[in-house]
């Protein structure tokens, strides 16, 4: 793949299209990245307040790759050249790669859910509880059909539920029946326990043995009530950090084509959290 030559006068230019995007921890993740890889090139938020002409300003800047984040991952594709036939049955693009003018959507979220998950247990063949019926379901329910496990949705609105269900072959429970649930694994996809709303949890009491696994993609807190509640009832838990550092890190390959420092760019947003130590990632 082309990409605009790396010379001193031109970085190549990365961004991030949200609305909000201040609390985004993609520009620190990805600049901390290429300064690693010795890329001449820079990741810039944009708050973006018209999603066709911010779409446009990528061809006519030009701006080499985008993240796309919540609003814009649906709207998106109707703007793109060509959606990619993974992120068109999730119905979001999360990533825009610039050929030479030519706009492609691709979905790293189902990507880095199916790679932090494959780092601690085996996918297919297991069952999953996923807890929600929106954009970030849709992701979590392809990547863990694809890899071949079996799926049950639960939302608290039925109807949600179980169009997502119906539309991905899976089973739909209610939120209310989850206490009658048993799965290996149980994935929380909805906002709830995000900060700065800390003290709530979309699921509990737990039951020791209902869950082998309770994963969050949250990643702030790194701990979300959820994840104490199902460790103190004795299951393993996985936060979103790895998914995050894993979707973005895979956005880089589809940029740049080169490997990125995974490492480097889990120390650099877990020191932004708070999170204390530098660790190495889980299985890699
Ligand atoms: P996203 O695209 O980020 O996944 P979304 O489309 O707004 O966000 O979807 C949010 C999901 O979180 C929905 O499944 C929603 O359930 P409903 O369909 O019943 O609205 C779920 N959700 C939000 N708040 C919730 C809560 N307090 N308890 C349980 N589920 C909740």
């Amino acid at each position: 793949m082309k990409l605009m030559s790396e010379t001193k006068e031109n970085p190549q230019v990365f961004a991030v299209f949200g609305n909000p995007v201040k609390h985004s921890l993609s520009p620190l993740m990805h600049n901390a990245a290429y300064r690693e890889m010795g890329l001449h090139a820079v990741y810039i938020p944009f708050c973006v307040k018209n999603l066709t002409e911010a779409v446009s300003g990528i061809r006519g800047l030009p701006i080499s790759g985008v993240s796309v984040t919540i609003p814009f991952k649906t709207g998106v594709m109707d703007l793109l050249d060509e959606v990619d036939e993974d992120a068109r049955k999730i119905g979001a693009v999360n990533t825009i790669r610039n050929d030479a003018g030519k706009l492609t959507g691709f979905n790293t979220d189902w990507t880095g859910l199916a790679l932090s998950l494959a780092g601690v247990m085996e996918i297919a063949g297991k069952r999953f509880a996923v807890l929600g019926a929106g954009g970030a379901a849709r992701a979590a329910v392809f990547a863990l059909l694809k890899k071949k496990g079996n799926v049950t949705i639960l939302n608290r609105t039925r109807d949600r539920g179980e169009k997502l269900a119906r539309e991905f072959g899976c089973e739909f429970r209610p939120l209310v029946e989850a206490n009658e649930i048993r799965a290996d694994c149980l994935i929380n996809t909805t906002s709830v326990g995000m900060a700065p709303h800390e003290g709530a949890s979309p699921f509990g009491p737990f039951k020791p043995g209902d869950f082998r696994w309770v994963v969050d993609i949250i990643y702030n807190p790194l701990k979300t009530k959820l994840l104490a509640d199902a460790e103190a009832a004795g299951c393993s838990i996985l936060n979103g950090l790895d998914m995050f550092v894993l979707q973005g890190a895979e956005q880089i390959r589809l940029w740049t084509g080169k490997e990125p420092p995974e490492d480097v760019m889990r120390n650099v947003v877990l020191g932004a959290l708070g999170g204390g130590h530098p660790v190495p990632g889980p299985g890699r």
